[in-house]
């Protein structure tokens, strides 16, 4: 592929008041202090899917074009989702901890984990990366069912009304919604109530949608079984209660973090920044989904 050149107008350095593109990572805050100290911005190109890092109304008040890098990594997302869905109830890296620990050859004895197949798995939002985990699920002889803001056209999966209907009906829940505003602590402590005493939370979406330390008393009363997590609300910060139980899975958030995945971000993310200087249009511009 053909990359920019300087002279195509990009300048790489400290932005300032003439910077036109600004790209960024979830880690980078785009807010009004920021779109206010980069009065020329016309391009906030972030790679990844998820945008709760940008103020998307500031941009658009601006008319700040944002874009991101949605479809490429849906099947490394929803590999993720099922590897850890699958880990957390199955105890695999615990096991991994048991053999190396030398407790295996000590004699211990190794708690038993719970089937996935033909369990019922509530996935919370079935947008791309929700509907990648269910295709996955439907091999495993999985109940699929689903919550999202409105019932998917079309969708055979379960749907339900509430998180909290979602989680009373599901063995496991799937956290795959994207973040942002309405989606803070969805999970609650009333929601992994009604998950139950052998339900388990996976998280492959934002660590704000779950209530994070609700989550902790829960695993420490036996208020659910486990927990499988991608992300945390103060990354890469994990709360020390959670580093020390068995019945956690915790990944650096490594959702979308394959060769594979990583080099179709790459180039798509150069794709908006191309489009942009070169049409004036960003190749995959977030839009507000319908009301
Ligand atoms: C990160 C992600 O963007 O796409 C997302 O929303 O969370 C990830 O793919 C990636 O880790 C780069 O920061």
């Amino acid at each position: 592929m053909e990359r920019i050149r300087a002279d195509d107008g990009a300048v790489v350095g400290e932005p300032g008041p003439g910077t036109r593109i600004a790209v960024v990572t979830n880690k980078i805050t785009v807010d009004d202090a920021m779109l206010d100290a980069l009065p020329s911005l016309e391009l906030v190109a972030s790679y990844g899917v998820g945008l709760d890092h940008v103020d998307l109304d500031a941009a658009a008040a601006r008319g700040v074009t944002v874009s991101h890098t949605p479809g490429v990594l849906d099947d490394c997302v929803a590999d993720l989702a099922v590897g850890a869905l699958l880990d957390v109830r199955r105890r695999i890296s615990a096991g991994d901890r048991h053999v190396r620990s030398g407790a295996w050859t000590a004699g211990d004895p190794y708690p038993l984990g719970r089937r996935l197949s033909g369990t019922r798995v509530g996935i919370l939002g079935l947008g791309r990366i929700g509907a990648a985990v269910a295709r996955r699920l439907d091999a495993f002889w999985c109940e699929v069912g689903y919550h999202s803001r409105r019932r998917v056209e079309g969708s055979l999966y379960r749907y339900a009304s509430s998180p909290l209907e979602l989680a009373t009906w599901a063995d496991s829940l799937v956290v795959t919604v994207p973040g942002g505003p309405g989606t803070t602590a969805m999970v609650d402590a009333e929601v992994l109530d009604a998950l139950g005493p052998n339900g388990y939370l996976v998280n492959v979406a934002r660590g704000t949608v779950v209530d994070e330390s609700a989550l902790v008393h829960a695993l420490k009363d036996g208020r659910i079984a486990g927990a499988a997590l991608d992300t945390y609300l103060d990354e890469p910060y994990v709360p020390a209660a959670l580093l020390e139980r068995e019945d956690v899975v915790l990944l650096p958030h490594m959702g979308s973090a394959t060769e594979e995945t990583r080099a179709a971000m790459d180039d798509l993310l150069v794709a908006n920044v191309e489009d942009w200087l070169r049409h004036g249009r960003a190749r995959t511009p977030w839009v507000a989904a319908a009301p």
